[in-house]
């Protein structure tokens, strides 16, 4: 197995889908084949790449897909505009996925709600860190319910990003503040509760961060994501959709 340890999969996927084009185009020499031909021959290629360089296996399905679809979309004819725009969203709602693997996706106010339950006592004037805030759900829940602390979020994408800080600004939430930057970058000794949802790859590195920079006493929580080989110190299990859970460390 071809393993590329250093680039993010979407720049490896990105890099086969190349070579599978070249390799396609040389077996053109052999049989010619009409357009849609050629594109599913990329594909193909693309997919046993893919599967050869250990991509997961939702990668192969998108490899597969991704010449025919576009040769597809070619014959319908739609102005190129469309798909600019198209890109630009994704782009400022997405932003670096492709590198950190971490997307937009949004906790439920079932587990919001959950989170009430690991604020510090009443009157303590405690800080919490939403790390990835998303659209600033987490954080404008808890500053309606507990106005006694602070709340501060933490986003890399422009759209999500912009978003909650019009939420905070004109919803009144004065308890709270979001900052555009990355999360590898706040200090996370300044905090009581350190809330994270992001996905399974950087949950190892964090882990590291938390534990060099956190206070003692203070508590870390991830909803869903394991950090691996730690047993967390609490687990509540919310009955929600994606049924989430916390994961609570007190450090
Ligand atoms: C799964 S969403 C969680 C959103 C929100 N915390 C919630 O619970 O609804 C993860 C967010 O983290 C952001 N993100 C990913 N990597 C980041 C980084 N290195 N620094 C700051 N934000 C990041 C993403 O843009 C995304 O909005």
């Amino acid at each position: 197995m071809i393993r590329f340890p250093e680039l993010p999969p979407a720049v490896t996927a990105l890099l086969l889908q190349v070579t599978a084009v070249l390799l396609a185009a040389l077996s053109m020499r052999v049989a010619p084949l009409p357009p849609l031909g050629f594109a599913l021959l990329c594909g193909t290629y693309a997919a046993m790449l893919s599967h050869f360089a250990g991509q997961a296996r939702w990668w192969l399905y998108i490899q597969f897909l991704f010449v025919p679809a576009l040769v597809v979309m070619l014959a319908f004819d739609i102005p190129s505009e469309l798909f600019l725009a198209a890109f630009l969203v994704l782009l400022v709602v997405y932003w670096s996925t492709f590198r950190t693997q971490v997307p937009l996706y949004l906790s439920s106010n079932k587990v919001w709600r959950a989170l009430e339950d690991f604020l510090p006592q009443h009157g303590t004037g405690f800080r919490f860190v939403d790390l990835g805030s998303g659209l600033g759900g987490v954080l404008t829940h808890l500053s309606g319910v507990r106005p006694d602390g602070q709340y501060t979020g933490v986003e890399s994408a422009p759209l999500p990003f912009l978003w909650s800080w019009l939420r905070i600004r004109f919803g009144g939430h004065r308890q709270c503040a979001v900052h555009w930057g990355s999360l590898w970058d706040c200090d996370l000794s300044q905090y009581d509760v350190v809330f994270a949802y992001l996905s399974p790859v950087p949950m190892k590195r964090l882990w590291h961060k938390a534990r060099a920079e956190m206070r003692p006493g203070s508590v870390f929580i991830s909803s869903t994501f394991a950090v691996p080989e730690q047993s967390p110190h609490d687990t509540v299990q919310v009955d929600d959709l994606h049924r989430s859970t916390l994961l609570v460390w007190r450090m």
